[in-house]
């Protein structure tokens, strides 16, 4: 690794020390993180996210789930999945108190909106986690809020006690349909009728993710926020009428100039071209490799910006042009 390369992952990088883990939930565990030191961390905001390296190569992207006010420690949440690529089952069979564990500052792509009157927080499962952090952040407001967390029964659903006690100005519903979302909430029944100056924060499983989104489609723009914890499994249509097969990219700060072809990995290219371009989950979820650019025709495949955000950023983990000349300012 040369210089500058560590040079930089010491600015955007941590390494803390595991306090404690907790079984909160059947199959999922909670992890606090704290400075060796016991100093201050970084701040984060609600619906934050931070990098954990688990293993060499093994990255993955947890929401922070505790009060956004605490400096002292990151709290996650992990859901054991068998099925999954291995990284859930390596935090809950290798980790161990102390052990040291690198993780990147928090990054927040989930913000909640400033001014809405009411929020309106629907979770699945595990999407509990980065909603939990919004309750903290909006009982310490008093803000108007209303959670609907939706989980197989009971014991599979994290955190109940702790939301429970913390919700003052807000009101918590839980939802337990024994395996059968037909059982559960009616999310479009929920998301009928649009509620003025209200905004909606959705979290889950790619089922639950594809209900909220169709159940909330009439809602005005600006006002539904999502976070998915995997890429969907449609992915976003290509518009193949208007993309193109190469392209060129122009990287501003040095003028040099590569030609991309759609079945290369963009951000890969940059690598390979010298630009400072960090990446994490390689899918567009999580910001990491987010960066400016300055013109070009941008065929966006991330599932974390907004069309405001669109207009000057892209994620070239998964994104692309359509052709013709890409600028970056890279
Ligand atoms: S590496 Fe996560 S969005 Fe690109």
């Amino acid at each position: 690794m040369n210089s500058s390369k560590t040079e930089q992952e010491a600015l955007t990088h941590l390494e803390l020390v595991l306090r404690q883990v907790r079984r909160e939930a059947i199959g999922i565990n909670s992890y606090e993180l704290v400075a060796p030191d016991q100093k201050d961390l970084p701040p984060f905001t609600a619906g934050a996210h931070i990098d954990v390296h688990i293993a060499p190569g093994v990255i993955r992207q947890y929401s922070l789930c505790n009060d956004p006010s605490e400096r002292h420690r990151y709290v996650i949440a992990v859901l054991r999945d068998e099925t999954g690529r291995g990284g859930s089952r390596g935090m809950h069979d290798d980790l161990r108190v102390p052990d040291k564990l690198k993780v990147s500052i928090p990054r927040n792509n989930f913000p909640l909106s400033e001014q809405p009157r009411k929020t309106l927080l629907i979770a699945g499962g595990i999407g509990i986690t980065p909603l939990k952090s919004m309750i903290h952040a909006l009982e310490a407001q008093a803000k108007n809020y209303e959670l609907h967390y939706c989980s197989k029964s009971a014991e599979y659903a994290a955190f109940q006690q702790e939301l429970k006690q913390a919700a003052k100005t807000g009101n918590i519903h839980c939802h337990f349909d024994g395996g059968n979302p037909q059982k559960g909430l009616d999310i479009a029944a929920l998301l009928r009728e649009p509620q003025t100056e209200t905004h909606v924060y959705y979290c889950g499983p790619g089922g639950f993710m594809e209900a909220c989104k169709q159940a909330s489609t009439h809602w005005p723009a600006g006002t539904i926020h999502c976070e998915h914890f995997k890429a969907p499994a449609k992915p976003i249509p290509i518009d193949t009428e208007h993309a193109a097969d190469e392209y060129t990219v122009e990287l501003a700060k040095s003028g040099q100039r590569v030609t991309v072809s759609r079945d290369q990995n963009l951000a890969e290219v940059l690598q390979q071209a010298g630009a400072a371009l960090e990446t994490s989950c390689q899918a567009g979820l999580c910001g990491t490799c987010k960066c400016r650019y300055l013109s070009g025709d941008v065929d966006h495949q991330d599932f974390i910006l907004d069309d405001d955000e669109r207009r000057d950023f892209l994620t070239p983990c998964v994104s692309h042009a359509n052709g013709g000349t890409l600028v970056l300012d890279l």
